[in-house]
């Protein structure tokens, strides 16, 4: 299996918990994952907006940019073999009421918008939302 990055953000519910800690530890520990690249910003309305473009005919959405802009959140470039998927599993379905045991989201997500990380679905999509946080990076391993 090949080596891919990712990109996960540390949303603004878990930042302002104090789970940041928490999760980064898990990731590069239990998970496996290098970090790359790593930053704390505070999003624009038009960064948040931008970002989530694919949902923007989705009834959430508005809710969506507002909770992504409420404070800081921490983006990271991570890498690993099969680093997109593997990652979707290790933190567990969007909504933490059906993620499995031991999940990111099972252990720090308070509900299906507040749901602590995020993580690129594909390669398409990590291919764009690498460099919508680091715009020297691509999602190709070097
Ligand atoms: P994320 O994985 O970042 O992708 C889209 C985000 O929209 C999702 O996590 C949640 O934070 C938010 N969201 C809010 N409501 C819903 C919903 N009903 N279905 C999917 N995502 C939702």
């Amino acid at each position: 299996m090949a080596v891919e990055r990712t990109l996960l953000i540390i949303k603004p519910d878990a930042t302002a918990a104090g789970n940041a800690g928490n999760i980064l530890a898990m990731l590069e520990g239990q998970g496996g994952f290098t970090v790359k690249a790593l930053r704390m910003e505070h999003l624009t309305e038009k960064s948040a907006q931008k970002f989530y473009e694919v949902h923007r005919e989705r009834p959430f959405y508005g809710e969506l940019v507002e909770f992504m802009t409420s404070g800081p959140c921490i983006p990271m470039v991570l890498e690993k073999e099969d680093a997109i998927a593997s990652l979707r599993t290790f933190i567990g379905a969007t909504n933490p009421a059906e993620a499995a045991e031991g999940t990111v989201r099972k252990l720090y997500a308070s509900n299906i918008q507040n749901n602590a990380v995020h993580a690129s679905d594909s390669p398409e999509s990590a291919a764009k939302e690498i460099p919508h946080f680091f715009p020297s990076m691509t999602a190709e391993v070097v």
